[in-house]
């Protein structure tokens, strides 16, 4: 790989893509030559598996089949363009990548996080991120800064639940896995962009 492959993850609510616009803002300043995607889709493929995904018409998915779609959706995104950008030498950057199959499929909806690898192999073996940066905010901070979520509010709150164990999985990640780092995002958007940046070059990522 030539290039340098970043990922981004964290909860709903943590600021992730203002984080991304604004790093995206910045590289186009240094002239940094980077792709910029996301997961679910981010090829047209990948793009008709995102909408399967995500439609409320099928809200009778089972926990398997959402979890084979994501990686599906990500096989075919890394081939289709990941892959042929690293292997040209650009940067680049993924808004979400298998950590949020691990925690979102594998924690929160309990299917394991040994199944959610292995269906994940090729993403893991072949295309590692050089670095992931966690958004580090808990759920309830999060919805309260952002939506000001209802304590008494049933469907909230159900949300909430498991939106936690979504978190407490990404903090099972970090422990596990090296590259994978944790930037605290209770300041100012600004504030976490400096640190965002900072870390990227620390890291020799940028
Ligand atoms: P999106 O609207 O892109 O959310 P966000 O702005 O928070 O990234 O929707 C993607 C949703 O899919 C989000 O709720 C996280 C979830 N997801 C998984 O559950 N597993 C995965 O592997 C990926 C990539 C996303």
């Amino acid at each position: 790989m030539k290039g340098k492959f970043i990922t981004f993850e964290g909860c709903e609510g943590s600021g992730k893509s203002t984080q991304l616009r604004m790093l995206g803002e910045y590289l186009d300043g240094l002239g940094v030559d980077y792709v910029m995607t996301r997961e679910p889709g981010g090829s047209a493929i990948a793009e008709e598996i995102r909408k399967i995904i995500l439609s409320g018409k099928n809200a009778e998915m089972c926990d398997e089949c959402e979890a084979l779609l994501y990686a599906a959706a990500r096989v075919q995104h890394l081939k289709e363009k990941i892959a042929p950008a690293l292997e040209s030498g650009k940067l680049v950057i993924c808004d979400r990548y298998v950590y949020s199959s691990l925690a979102y499929q594998g924690y929160a909806r309990g299917l394991g996080r040994e199944y959610v690898e292995s269906i994940n192999n090729f993403a893991l073996k072949e295309y590692p991120p050089y670095l992931t940066v966690f958004l580090d905010i808990s759920p309830a901070e999060a919805f309260n800064r952002k939506h000001g979520a209802d304590p008494d509010d049933r469907i909230e709150q159900l949300g909430l639940d498991f939106h936690c164990k979504v978190y407490e999985g990404y903090k099972k990640i970090a422990e596990d896995y090296p590259n994978f780092f944790a930037v605290d995002c209770l300041g100012t958007k600004y504030q976490t962009q400096e640190k965002i940046r900072a870390l990227l070059k620390e890291k020799g990522a940028i």
